[in-house]
């Protein structure tokens, strides 16, 4: 077995041989000819010249060889009670129409489909269907409100839009299509053709020159077979919030992910053909996208697509149950999902009712593991509990515990290792390596591995701007964190504006852009503050017009209503101070560290930019009023 460190050092060392295997595991149209190179913009790109189709790696190639009466799939929705298997033939065949059905659309390799669904399977058809075609697909959340999704559509300008007539939350029906409306109605691009699964749950009223029933186009589709694209080209735009009101469409290409994901399926995840994968997220997120979706069907695994919740579907042994009855070897959820659990069942007791020997290890993801739910997480389980860090923008994990390569003891609070390919350095704000224990930047030496970003979508400059600029030679994670002395990575929290709630990605500066548009707000603050089950939820400080007549509760309703309407619920702003003045630098810069910090303790440095140092005496009498923060138990 070769060991972790001889193969993390020759990932360093001689990457393009060290890619060139791995990317050799893959059943490639035409192998690549270049491993790496820069493009003209000198953005690294991995793979020039290779050509190979996702979709086919991910589903007929494993018919071809054998694996098609395997499950390819579970779809198991406890909100529906239902529950369907498909085998990889099935899903083939599936897909095959899908695209068939896309292509009579009009939809052909490089072109945009937006998917806005629910964790049904026709999701993870339709992204596989524009694999199929070359086309690109954008899957947007569920939870976004209809700005949010206009936003998207006038960035990718998708021909055809994919949705349902309903989502589920626990028991309540969220009609999808009124949403679907709406956001075409305000956007300035529009889709020819918007695609509905009709769900019984809910009805949806079709347009007659536009919409078209997905049972029913597809009956008069014919299939469609694997496109051969370029390893370079787009497999898809994934939207995540920057620290801007503009999200930014980390582009993900073809040759480098697949070879990427197949190699992190055995590397870090230590899973085989065959083996049983789940990861509860949503297909809306980098992990769905990663993790439910390609990388466990490029591995001939069997995926769990899970339209459910942690807790009170029906219960808090949902987790248990789903991994007992599809015999799943490998859990992937987030953090806060177990909090959730935790809370309701917090000795375990619905654990007992299910026999879960089949499961090997858990991964956790998407903020980060507080070492309280680690160890309850432990206790309980005896079995590895690993903490893994990445981004949308990089697309599969940069640090993580590699379990297939050479486990490493486990330490609570620490993401473990880069994985091979990520070289890893902690700077300061002036780019100088720091040494071990001491915090910084977290920033990866250029080229990245393949499967990351690279680019945005249309904005070669942004990425340049928010990833290339800071750090000469390297991309800057917006991570905060240090190495312990034995190379252990510690991942700390954002170092920007993005905040992370229930393991979703949101910025406070588009938030603050909504509030700010509110009639009686001068200017606010939105910060994240700490949250037992959630990790962090914002909370906005805002300072009134001279004049403005509101009082606190109607102010916060409104302020609440609008970001609902406008981002979406999940954002969870729920609380809203009004101060009199905010701390700010000199040069007018809000103090956003400063009030977070305030959150957590009693007393923070004074910054020596700081205008007016009373303010931050303001803050936290709001948080005292209000019971924000560390102020929260004695009200
Ligand atoms: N479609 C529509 N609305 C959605 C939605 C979706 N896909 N997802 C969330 N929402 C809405 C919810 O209905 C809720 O609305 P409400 O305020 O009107 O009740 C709001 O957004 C907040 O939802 P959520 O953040 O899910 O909180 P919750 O209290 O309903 O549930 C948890 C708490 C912990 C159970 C839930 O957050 C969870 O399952 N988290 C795991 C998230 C995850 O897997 N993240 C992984 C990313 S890698
Ligand atoms: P997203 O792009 O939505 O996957 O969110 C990425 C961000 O989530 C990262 O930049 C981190 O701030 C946070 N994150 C994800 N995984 C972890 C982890 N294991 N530990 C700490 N933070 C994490």
């Amino acid at each position: 077995m070769t060991s972790y460190q001889e193969m993390y050092r020759r990932s360093c060392e001689q990457p393009e041989a060290f890619w060139r295997e791995q990317a050799a595991r893959l059943d490639w149209f035409e192998p690549p000819e270049t491993i790496l190179h820069q493009d003209d913009n000198g953005f690294y790109r991995w793979f020039r010249g290779g050509r190979l189709n996702i979709s086919h790696l991910a589903l007929d190639h494993h018919v071809d060889n054998g694996r098609g009466d395997q499950t390819a799939m579970i779809y198991d929705s406890p909100v529906t009670g239902t529950q369907q298997r498909y085998s990889y033939t099935e899903l083939r065949d599936a897909v095959a129409r899908t695209a068939g059905m896309l292509r009579q659309q009009g939809i052909e390799y490089g072109d945009r489909v937006v998917i806005y669904m629910p964790m049904i399977p026709q999701a993870v058809m339709a992204m596989l269907a524009c694999a199929r075609l070359g086309a690109i697909h954008s899957v947007v959340f569920g939870g976004f409100a209809p700005h949010e999704l206009a936003v998207r559509i006038d960035d990718a300008q998708p021909k055809v839009v994919v949705t349902a007539s309903c989502g589920i939350e626990f028991d309540r029906i969220i009609p999808y299509k009124p949403l679907v409306d709406e956001a075409i109605r305000r956007a300035r691009h529009r889709p020819s053709t918007v695609v509905v699964v009709a769900r019984p749950q809910e009805r949806a009223e079709l347009q007659p020159d536009r919409d078209l029933d997905w049972e029913t186009a597809l009956a008069a589709a014919t299939p469609a077979a694997p496109v051969p694209v370029e390893a370079t080209d787009p497999l898809y735009i994934l939207y995540t919030s920057g620290t801007t009101g503009k999200p930014k469409g980390v582009v993900r290409d073809t040759g480098g992910y697949a070879t990427a994901l197949n190699f992190s399926m055995e590397a870090i995840y230590d899973l085989a053909p065959g083996d049983v994968f789940w990861t509860a997220s949503d297909v809306g997120w980098v992990v769905g996208h990663s993790y439910i979706v390609y990388a466990p069907l490029i591995r001939g695994c069997t995926t769990v697509v899970y339209e459910g919740k942690p807790v009170r579907t029906p219960d808090a042994g949902a987790f248990w149950r789903v991994i007992a009855e599809h015999r799943v070897k490998t859990f992937f959820t987030a953090p806060t999902a177990f909090r959730a659990v935790k809370k309701e069942d917090p000795d375990g007791r619905l654990l007992h009712s299910h026999d879960i020997t089949c499961l090997k290890n858990l991964f956790l993801a998407g903020e980060r593991l507080d070492p309280p739910t680690y160890e309850w997480l432990k206790g309980m389980l005896n079995r590895p509990v690993i903490d893994h860090w990445w981004q949308t923008e990089t697309g599969w994990p940069i640090a993580a515990n590699p379990l297939g390569i050479e486990p490493q003891p486990e330490k609570g609070g620490s993401a473990t290792f880069p994985v091979p390919g990520y070289q890893l350095e902690i700077l300061d704000d002036l780019g100088n390596p720091l040494p071990s224990g001491k915090q910084g930047n977290i920033a990866i030496r250029l080229p990245l591995p393949p499967g990351c970003l690279p680019t945005l979508w249309g904005d070669d400059q942004r990425f340049r701007s928010s990833y290339l600029a800071a750090f000469r030679g390297y991309y800057n994670t917006s991570d905060g964190g240090y190495l312990d002395d034995d190379g252990y990575l510690f991942v700390m929290g954002r170092v920007d504006d993005v905040i992370n709630v229930a393991g979703h990605r949101l910025s406070t500066g588009e938030m603050e852009e909504l509030i700010g548009a509110h009639s009686a707000v001068a200017e606010c603050a939105v910060v994240g503050v700490q949250d037992d089950l959630k990790g962090e939820v914002p909370i906005g400080f805002v300072v009134l017009k001279d004049g403005a007549e509101i009082d606190h509760s109607t102010l916060e309703q409104d302020l609440v209503r609008m970001v609902r309407e406008e981002i979406g619920a999940f954002a969870c702003l729920q609380r809203v101070a009004m101060v009199g003045k905010l701390p700010k630098t000199r040069s007018g810069k809000i103090l956003r560290k400063s009030i977070r910090q305030l959150s957590l303790e009693p007393d923070v440095p004074v910054p020596s930019t700081i205008d007016d140092p009373s303010s931050l005496d303001t803050i936290r009498e709001a948080m005292r009023e209000e019971g924000i923060g560390r102020y929260r138990d004695n009200g």
